[in-house]
């Protein structure tokens, strides 16, 4: 596996590659499980992997969280060689974003909701550095995670929106055992918050039951109240919305695929899950 830095580095590495067909997946790194899945499918469908582990500056709405995130780069590159990755691209900021020039991308009603409404620009700078990311490596297939769920409904938008041909490809949302989505940011979670998210998962399972004799509006504000009881925890927002346009439904019969989305404060500490109904 090489440990790549550069843009120039891994273009020259890729000119001898020609015909090889490039499986992609973007991370900002302090890997888990989750993110192994992606990576061990990608590596099962696509001739060579390849891996970009970058904090991506522009997509934190809040300073605090950017300089948080945590990072252990050592550890992530040991479990990328694991995994069969052929190259894990670790540029500096500097190298994705070479001046101070922005870019701005319209994804209409799917960045006016949810995580666009309370992390604003957050989608505009997902956009920037997948954008980037795409043109440099190139792939024919890119994994994302469903955990991320408007997320990946953005980026289906924005190979729209660039006329790229790239498969995007939704993977399983992996989780602990107590069921807690997998995350990157569960590390910050204090003894007993970490007790009190497997709450968030644990109410959205349930929900589905509850969902089969009450109304949309009604299973909503169960999921709030039954959530919000722990005292650890604060539901920003949960919403239920198609899986492709992201509209909010009004009757189950409405759509034939819907998903519930929320995210949960705990601390200093914002968590997102989703469930399809
Ligand atoms: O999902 C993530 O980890 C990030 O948003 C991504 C797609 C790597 C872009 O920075």
């Amino acid at each position: 596996m090489k440990v790549i830095k550069s843009v120039d580095s891994l273009q020259n590495e890729l000119k001898y590659k020609v015909g090889f067909v490039i499986g992609f997946v973007p991370t900002m790194g302090y890997l888990h499980q989750g993110h192994i899945s992606l990576i061990e499918q990608c590596v099962h469908e696509n001739d060579i992997t390849i891996v970009s582990i970058f904090v991506n500056p522009k997509q934190f709405n809040d300073s605090d969280d950017l300089k948080n995130y945590p990072r252990n780069i050592r550890k992530d590159v040991a479990l990328l060689e694991k995994s069969g990755v052929d190259l894990v691209f670790i540029p500096p900021v500097k190298e994705i974003y070479p001046d101070s020039e922005e870019e701005y991308f319209s994804f209409g009603h799917l960045e006016e909701i949810m995580e666009g409404k309370y992390r604003p620009g957050h989608f505009n700078g997902v956009a920037q550095v997948v954008s980037r990311l795409f043109k440099i490596v190139k792939p024919s297939k890119a994994y994302f995670g469903l955990k991320d769920f408007q997320q990946l409904a953005i980026i289906k938008k924005l190979v729209q929106i660039l006329d790229m041909h790239i498969d995007i490809i939704p993977c399983p949302i992996v989780r602990e055992k107590d069921g807690l989505a997998m995350s990157s940011r569960n590390v910050l979670l204090k003894n007993e918050e970490r007790k009190s998210a497997s709450r968030i998962s644990q109410t959205l399972f349930e929900s589905r039951n509850f969902a089969k004799n009450h109304s949309v509006e009604e299973t909503k504000n169960w999921v709030v109240n039954t959530v919000n009881k722990d005292p650890n925890l604060e539901v920003e927002y949960f919403e239920i919305v198609d899986d492709t346009e992201l509209l909010q439904i009004q009757n189950w019969d409405d759509k034939t695929q819907s998903v519930g989305c929320i995210a949960v404060k705990t601390g200093n500490v914002r968590l997102i899950d989703n469930i399809l109904f």
